[in-house]
């Protein structure tokens, strides 16, 4: 059995005073969603103030972006050890908006995830086709694309325990989510290239949905056999929308 998980991409928003409350807000209501794992990512510069206000709580926080270096002249970026340090579990890494804004190609994505990987930080890897690739009928070659570039480069075993959030670039922010039906046939090809290689590895993996998912779909979605829950955006900056979706995700298994 998979225990789902919610993690929170809270991109480039919040202040010190926004993200007291929120964090207040995912505290107050976490305890209802116990089948749910909960995550927040926020940005760097809130990290601290998330490790010490989540101490004590089930809720586990993490980063959007790591830098594949482990310390020098490199301005502007962190290391995976910098995460450690300020407890974080988790980090996205090869996001849509890193890919297609900073430049992040798939060589670039997968060294960010063997280096987390390698400091035990748990890389929550991005795949995911724009609507062009979608409309040309290659989102699987995309999918498969993204996904290999990731286990040629230190075998599927890496994806041991990982997790893997398929989030459909014309979905993100946009309002427009995939149905399930769509969500589940990707996530399902993701799980069986994977078992391919790795069927135990595989069996093990939480694929998450991304792209504008609200409490309102996320129950449909989280039914679909192979969605091990959410990667969330816009619905992650709200405690009440967040928390919804947690529960869809609690009452889900
Ligand atoms: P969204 O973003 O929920 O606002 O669509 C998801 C994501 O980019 O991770």
């Amino acid at each position: 059995m998979r225990q789902p998980l919610v993690a929170g991409n809270w991109k480039m928003n919040g202040s010190v005073a926004s993200v007291r409350e929120l964090l207040a807000g995912i505290k107050a209501g976490v305890a209802g969603v116990p089948r749910c794992e909960v995550a927040v990512c926020p940005p760097f510069i809130y990290i601290p103030q998330a490790s010490a206000e989540l101490a004590g709580s089930p809720v586990f926080w993490g980063a959007q972006n790591l830098s594949t270096e482990a310390a020098g002249a490199f301005t502007g970026e962190i290391a995976a050890s910098m995460l450690l340090d300020f407890g974080c579990t988790y980090v996205i890494v090869g996001h849509s908006e890193r890919r297609t804004l900073y430049g992040e190609d798939d060589d670039v994505v997968a060294a960010k995830f063997a280096v987390a990987r390698a400091a035990g930080l748990k890389p929550i890897l991005c795949v995911g086709e724009t609507l062009g690739e979608r409309e040309q009928g290659i989102t699987e070659q995309v999918i498969a694309r993204q996904l290999d570039a990731v286990m040629a480069m230190q075998g599927a075993a890496v994806l041991a325990d990982g997790v893997i959030a398929y989030e459909p670039v014309w979905a993100i922010g946009t309002g427009k989510t995939a149905t399930p039906a769509q969500a589940q046939e990707v996530h399902a090809f993701i799980r069986g290239r994977v078992a391919s290689q790795a069927p135990e590895v595989a069996a093990g993996l939480r694929i998450l949905y991304g792209g504008s998912m609200k409490p309102g779909n996320a129950p449909e979605l989280m039914a679909q056999p192979d969605i091990d829950g959410g990667l969330i955006g816009g619905a992650s900056l709200v405690a009440s929308e967040f928390l919804g979706i947690c529960q869809a995700a609690h009452e889900s298994v």
